[in-house]
């Protein structure tokens, strides 16, 4: 059945939209109608491709039916159960599904409703596995500088986006140390793939572990891909670094993969993509292809075990959500990885990734492009800043961009580029010839 299009613009006076500039939205809206597949329709009647997967998250693209169909049944099956103290059953087989595609003992999942709050799950569940596992005095947590986990207080204390941080800095965790971030266009710009020059800054770990002593560090986070903070590929032998150096010290490592997580670089996880298992993970996003707000934590085995066994037979982990397991979610997770499946979406983003990856350093040499960087199905596209006026360049070419029909992100001055993954090469090809045009008319 074809959708309604709204044509009128609403009364925008009441909404408080988040990580928007309010006043300069409400005085030009972009406002999307309906979607289907690669594509939007705004509400002017403008077919808009999808360069950015909604926020990283619709890797299936939009309105796919087995996920639409699987939530409407189940909204009149079960719309709601209690998830403390009670089950339904979907929520066990949606566990089983998702931990079907998390690393080898892995295999614990617990059902968060966001990215945040999967990471502040995880940091709490990392806290908790050293107490019970005789350790307390371990509750430093190590972020990175530039990263992004969400918008709780967890979230942003190891997070190191300083906007993100700045109205809140008085109330955030104490106990927080971050590594230094690894971009670096000096050594590194137009790197394509991982940039070979950059693992060393893992050691900085070592460092922070020499001044605090091991045995007050619970946990390091860290996004194994930036992605929100402007796309960061993390150097060649980097990841592996951390591990061995969390491993050695006794520190859990946690990969952030809210972005990262099924199929964004043609892999089931990051995790896999590296060959480097961290001891918890955070998903959200395309976990349920967006179609249900949905996110989960997996976690390692042994450490569920441990939180486990440790106490009376009474609650292990004073920790949960009323939506957590929520029905809705669980029936769009199920659909969704089972579509993820049937049409090989992730082989889909591995064979395309040469020529997105092509199509992306294409952009190389045009007006201010000062690097281009490139991962599995995501690009980054950073221009140098205008004088005082930074991130103004890369919002006048997100604007010519979408004014073209092709909607993309930016943060800071860098264009992200992160379509859903049944991407076409034609419409790979639609996206940077738009954006290469936008560039090259933005003085
Ligand atoms: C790595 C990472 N962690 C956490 C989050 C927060 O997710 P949410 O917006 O669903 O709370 C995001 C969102 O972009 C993210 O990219």
């Amino acid at each position: 059945m074809e959708k309604p299009m709204t044509t009128e613009t609403p009364d925008l006076t009441h909404l408080w939209m988040p990580f928007t500039a309010n006043r300069r939205f409400k005085e030009a809206p972009r406002l999307l109608a309906s979607a289907k597949g690669m594509y939007y329709t705004s509400t002017d009647g403008r077919q808009i491709l999808d360069g950015c997967a909604g926020l990283w998250c619709v890797n299936a693209g939009h309105c796919r039916e087995p996920i639409a169909q699987a939530i409407a049944t189940q909204v009149s099956t079960l719309d709601y159960a209690p998830s403390f103290q009670m089950g339904h059953p979907l929520a066990f087989k949606a566990a089983t599904a998702v931990a079907a595609l998390m690393p080898t003992g892995m295999q614990r999942i617990f059902f968060t409703n966001s990215g945040s709050e999967s990471v502040d799950t995880a940091l709490k569940i990392a806290l908790a596995y050293h107490r019970a596992n005789g350790q307390p005095q371990r509750t430093r947590l190590i972020g990175r500088e530039r990263g992004y986990h969400g918008v709780g207080f967890g979230g942003i204390s190891v997070g190191g986006i300083s906007p993100n941080r700045k109205a809140f800095s008085n109330s955030l965790l104490p106990n927080v140390d971050h590594l230094p971030h690894t971009h670096n266009l000096e050594h590194n710009a137009f790197s394509k793939g991982q940039p070979a020059w950059g693992a060393h800054l893992a050691d900085e770990l070592e460092r922070i572990v020499a001044l605090h002593d091991a045995s007050t560090i619970a946990a390091v986070i860290v996004e194994p891909m930036a992605g929100s903070t402007g796309v960061l590929i993390p150097p060649e032998g980097y990841l592996q670094r951390l591990r061995e150096i969390t491993h050695k010290h006794g520190i859990l490592l946690i990969f952030d993969e809210v972005i990262t997580g099924f199929g964004r670089l043609g892999a089931n996880t990051a995790s896999d993509y590296f060959g480097v298992t961290p001891d918890i993970l955070t998903m959200a996003k395309g976990i349920s292809n967006a179609a249900v707000p949905a996110g989960a934590v997996a976690v390692n085995n042994t450490l569920y075990d441990t939180v486990i066994n440790a106490g009376d037979n009474g609650i292990e982990l004073f920790h949960g959500y009323t939506y957590s397991g929520h029905p809705l979610a669980m029936a769009a997770i199920t659909a969704a990885l089972e579509l993820y499946q049937s049409e090989h979406i992730f082989d889909n983003a591995r064979t395309l990734s040469p020529a997105f990856e092509a199509a992306a350093h294409g952009m190389n040499g045009l007006p201010n492009v000062i690097d281009v960087r490139n991962l599995g199905i995501v690009a980054g596209v950073e221009l140098a800043p205008r004088k005082d006026a930074p991130g103004a360049r890369a919002a006048e070419v997100f604007q010519r961009c979408y004014d073209a029909g092709v909607l993309l992100r930016y943060t800071g001055d860098t264009i992200a580029i992160s379509p859903p993954l049944i991407i076409s090469q034609e419409q790979i090809g639609t996206i940077f010839d738009v954006l290469g045009k936008a560039i090259s008319e933005t003085a």
